[in-house]
């Protein structure tokens, strides 16, 4: 889309004069891997190649981490319109995936999966290259053992401690064996003396029968008939943290369980998690979404009885005065056992239609059973239901479509929630590869306009990352989407004291009518799934003006944008 189109539509949507757009700077594809001659390859789409990415403000040096790559690589962008790639790291089987990275004064912190994801995963350290030291690869400081599956890294501001999100996701160890790890969170101090301290915190207090066990925090693999799997699972096991923020005064780290659909709390100085918190479901009865992929188009209807599960995934925090404020992305998460992968199959969520028989409200259940309203859409088959009857009273679909705002002092309900507006700023800015989805299996045929609406019926406009920033006196929001690999940038007013994010624009990156598989080979396919946005404010950024990188793990490829302040001069 040009910026003409986007001006009139800002002038439509009636944002007053003044207002702050994403101008794009540059695009690096990112090779999927090496071949046997240490050459790169360029494998195609989906193939997470560019999974997250961590920037030193100090070198101007964005280091992007891509998992089945096992690569690191080093990217200057002290021009970022001409980003150069300096070197790549190579991470060996044993050392594992990477999956997370952070920077904090001249370190860089990375998150390896093992290969088999159930066994005990590790952090490594290496020291920040040194612009013009002509260093080709980083520098190993050390590595400690975290726990299976880790997910998220974040520092704190000071740099002093790093938490780690370890994920403990369910599957088959070498022995071909189902086991489920429990998720956990390990907090590294003082990595920097050389005799770090490593504290593994557990959910084990939230177990059935324990102190902290709560019965509003929805545990899916609880729910597997014994038919399917015959052994215990506990709550320690279920809870899956995903992705970590930590407040500016070091104090405390929130991490999301995303298919739990809450928030744990975890008190750095402690070492505790002193609560987890069950997110409220949202409520679609006044809300348009577009639910279906057989409704001939882009249709934003009103259905009663709809909810969801907000079930974020990334997050980030923020500060108006002394109060504290998280942003969630709320993306949704289905859980899915397989034969592969478990040695069993079982999801926690049906196709509408299917379980219309199950429904006892009448009018619901005719929505239901109609391909063009709610038939279509995947529900959860573990919440809705009437505890006597046990029939669907209402249904529940996966993730917010949106982001919400929530004060960390009463998180009983959002301050804030994007409601149905993603989808309808896509349909009116970019309605041709409106929830657009790619599809390997016919990718060398079907464009981004051919898949419009394939994404309606699963996590429609789904968030997938988040960040905030305070730039100079202004707080910039942005949002990445999934499917449809879309940016949107927020500045958000907190002069009430409440944060009132305003939208300032919309921008999806790639062309849309030429089949998939051409548009990453031409690299015009854009920011597809969304894995990371970090924004660089003015003070860091080597141009002296606001900055937002992109990775994205459907493109394998990494965007550097600039957030751009529209505000005429008037003399
Ligand atoms: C069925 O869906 C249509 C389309 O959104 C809506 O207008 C209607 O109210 C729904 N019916 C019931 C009984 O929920
Ligand atoms: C920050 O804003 C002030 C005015 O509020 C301005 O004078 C200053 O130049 C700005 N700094 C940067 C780095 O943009």
């Amino acid at each position: 889309m040009n910026t003409l189109l986007l001006v009139l539509g800002i002038t439509y949507l009636h944002v007053t004069m003044g207002y702050t757009s994403l101008k794009p700077l540059s695009y690096v594809q990112l090779p999927t891997g090496l071949n046997s001659a240490g050459g790169e390859v360029f494998g195609g789409l989906d193939l997470k190649a560019s999974e997250a990415a961590a920037f030193d403000h100090v070198n101007s040096i964005l280091y992007v981490i891509g998992s089945t790559s096992h690569l690191m690589h080093a990217i200057d962008i002290i021009n970022p319109a001409k980003p150069v790639r300096l070197f790549k790291h190579k991470f060996t089987i044993g050392e594992g995936v990477p999956l997370a990275i952070a920077i904090c004064g001249g370190e860089i912190a990375v998150a390896l999966s093992a290969q088999t994801d159930t066994n005990e995963g590790h952090v490594r350290f290496y020291r920040t290259y040194t612009r013009n030291s002509g260093a080709n690869d980083v520098f190993l400081d050390g590595y400690v053992t975290v726990g299976s599956r880790p997910r998220d890294i974040k520092y704190t501001p000071d740099c002093n401690i790093v938490v780690v999100s370890n994920e403990g996701s369910a599957g088959k160890d070498e022995g071909g064996a189902y086991v489920d790890p429990e998720g956990s969170v390990t907090i590294i101090q003082g990595e920097k003396t050389g005799n770090p301290s490593v504290r593994l915190v557990d959910f084990l207090d939230f177990n059935i029968g324990q102190p902290n066990y709560n019965m509003q925090i929805r545990t899916p693999s609880l729910y597997i008939p014994k038919s399917v799997y015959s052994g215990d699972t506990t709550v320690a096991q279920d809870l899956e943290p995903e992705q970590v923020t930590i407040t500016s005064d070091s104090r405390t780290a929130y991490v999301t369980l995303r298919e739990n659909n809450a928030i744990a709390r975890v008190n750095l100085r402690t070492s505790e998690i002193p609560s987890v918190t069950a997110l409220p479901r949202k409520n679609w009865q006044y809300t348009g979404v577009d639910v279906s992929d057989r409704d001939g188009g882009v249709h934003r209807r009103i259905f009663p009885g709809l909810q969801s599960l907000r079930q974020p995934g990334a997050l980030a925090s923020f500060e108006i005065g002394n109060k504290k404020f998280l942003v969630t992305a709320d993306a949704g998460g289905i859980k899915e056992y397989t034969a592969a992968k478990h040695g069993f199959a079982w999801s926690d969520s049906a196709i509408a239609k299917t379980i219309a028989a199950q429904i006892e409200v009448p009018g619901l259940k005719v929505n239901a059973s109609n391909d063009e309203y709610l038939g279509r859409l995947f529900i959860s088959t573990v919440d809705g239901k009437n505890a006597f009857t046990g029939l669907y009273s209402h249904l529940e679909m996966f993730g917010g479509r949106g982001f919400s705002i929530w004060d960390t002092s009463n998180m009983q309900a959002p301050v804030f929630d994007t409601e149905g507006t993603l989808e309808e700023y896509m349909e009116s800015f970019y309605k041709p590869v409106f929830n657009t989805d790619y599809v390997k299996a016919t990718a060398t045929y079907t464009s981004p306009e051919m898949n419009r609406d394939f994404a309606s019926e699963y996590q429609g406009a789904h968030v997938s990352s988040i960040d905030v920033a305070d730039n100079n006196g202004t707080v910039l929001m942005v949002a990445g989407t999934w499917s449809t690999g879309t940016l949107f940038l927020y500045t958000v007013d907190t002069s009430s004291g409440q944060p009132i994010p305003q939208f300032q624009a919309i921008y999806r990156a790639g062309n849309t009518d030429e089949p998939w598989a051409d548009l990453y080979t031409q690299k015009t396919v854009g920011d597809l799934y969304i894995s990371d946005v970090g924004i660089i404010t003015s003070d860091k950024s080597p141009v002296d003006r606001p900055l937002l990188y992109v990775t994205s793990s459907g493109a394998g490829a990494v965007s550097v944008y600039e957030i751009v302040d529209e505000t005429p001069n008037i003399p």
